[in-house]
């Protein structure tokens, strides 16, 4: 084993141009790895706290507070510790923050560690990162999962707070559920996609991108927007609901006021049942087969309403209603709402919790969507995670942008270089 020599992070910036974290760990072998930490916009209440310094500069967003809590504080910490020491490393930190939501360090300082960490004894022990994560994933839980490619949902129409258009719902995604491997995902993938350009502009609207690298047009409604991408799919010589399926991300919370879901673009408020027999007939009518956070998320009637009425037919994924909490998970599972989790690491802001939760989620039956945030880095961590974990499923955007692209190139490479990793089934 080779110790860690040194902990050095600094301020870089992310997709959206706004300050984040990097962090470069380096061991006494000379060996040395970084990894940089993504935010989010449509944040769960619950999330860890991502620590900015609020000051003039950068319009609050800087996060020179939470880089110097590293250099300075949390540094001398790890110096001489050996860096497969993954879980007990992230209890220490977590335990020198000393609070439930991480506030006094920064879940992004956390996180920028504990991701480094991973990286730096990955390389150390000279296997890929996805090696890693499965081996810490049976270190950590004594269950062991079998790794392979993950089934991804391609966000290729953007709406709510990731795009300046009329849109309520956040993320219309295809998953290309029948393809046989991840070239073939990624060919239909980004055909689909060219396919919803011309249509788009056929049609005089916008072709500019979101946040997430999708198309974010204004359009007369919410079911437009599915219309436009059966359509696409259908240009693609591909068959809606055999081959290509949709999924939504409603991000619910962003549009509820406390009684009624206000979706904008159709002038229309309505309450918790009315919204999910919207929702319901949108399944009914088209190939959907996954929506997150379909109500908001302290609406737990709604939830247990909505996963009586659909969670047999649908998975209902649950992001800022459980933000990759363990606990906040477990809750859920008693109260019988969802059925799946999104999995973010930023929400928590450490790979050993993360793995907690997965495994709980794992325990009780709950399918895991592993995915980026809307402000990304050319980081490429979750790829591997998902690959590690063998969850079945990621989400990173569309197949377009860099931000967005690195994950999926990552998976191409995964895939071309493991032979036994097989797209999960
Ligand atoms: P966020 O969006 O990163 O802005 O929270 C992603 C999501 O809601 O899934
Ligand atoms: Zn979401």
């Amino acid at each position: 084993m080779s110790g860690i020599s040194k902990v050095d992070a600094i301020q870089v910036f992310d997709s959206r141009g706004i300050p984040t974290i990097s962090c470069k760990i380096t061991l006494d072998c000379g060996v040395s790895a970084s990894a940089m930490v993504p935010s989010g916009a449509s944040t769960g209440s619950k999330e860890a706290l991502e620590l900015r310094d609020n000051g003039i500069n950068y319009h609050g967003k800087g996060v020179l507070q939470a880089v110097s809590n590293i250099n300075e504080k949390l540094a001398p910490l790890l110096i001489g510790i050996d860096p497969s020491d993954q879980a007990e490393i992230d209890n220490m930190l977590i335990g020198f923050d000393g609070t439930e939501d991480k506030s006094t360090m920064g879940a992004n300082a956390i996180l920028a560690i504990s991701l480094a960490v991973a990286h730096a004894a990955a390389k150390e022990k000279n296997i890929p990162l996805y090696e890693y994560f499965s081996n810490l994933y049976k270190e950590i839980t004594g269950d062991y999962l079998k790794p392979s490619i993950p089934m991804p949902m391609f966000n290729i129409l953007n709406g709510g707070e990731h795009a300046d258009n009329n849109i309520d719902i956040q993320e219309f995604m295809i998953i290309p559920s029948g393809a046989k491997d991840f070239s073939e995902i990624m060919r239909w993938s980004s055909e689909i996609y060219h396919h919803l350009k011309n249509i788009l502009l056929s049609k005089q609207y916008l072709t500019a991108v979101g946040d997430e690298g999708g198309f974010a047009p204004s359009l007369k409604s919410n079911e437009e927007a599915i219309k436009l991408i059966i359509e696409s799919i259908e240009a693609s010589n591909l068959k809606p609901g055999k081959d290509v399926h949709i999924a939504l991300d409603c991000a619910a919370s962003e549009f509820f006021d406390g009684e009624k879901y206000i979706l904008k673009s159709e002038n229309i408020k309505l309450t918790s049942a009315e919204f999910i027999s919207y929702l319901k007939n949108l399944v009914g009518k088209y190939p959907i087969i996954s929506i997150e956070d379909a109500l908001d998320e302290d609406d737990l009637e709604g939830w247990k309403l909505i996963t009586k009425e659909l969670g047999n037919d649908c998975q209902l994924v649950g992001d800022d209603l459980f933000v990759t909490n363990e606990k906040i998970l477990s809750n859920g599972v008693k109260q019988g709402i969802a059925n799946s989790i999104l999995i973010k690491f930023n929400q928590v802001g450490s790979i050993t919790e993360t793995i907690k939760t997965i495994h709980c989620a794992n325990e009780n039956k709950f399918k895991s969507i592993i995915s980026h945030r809307s402000g990304e880095t050319e980081d490429t961590t979750i790829a591997d995670l998902a690959v590690g974990l063998g969850v079945g499923q990621i989400k990173t955007g569309a197949p377009c942008r860099s931000d967005r692209i690195a994950k999926y190139n990552r998976l191409l490479w995964i895939e071309h270089e493991s032979t036994d990793i097989l797209l999960n089934e």
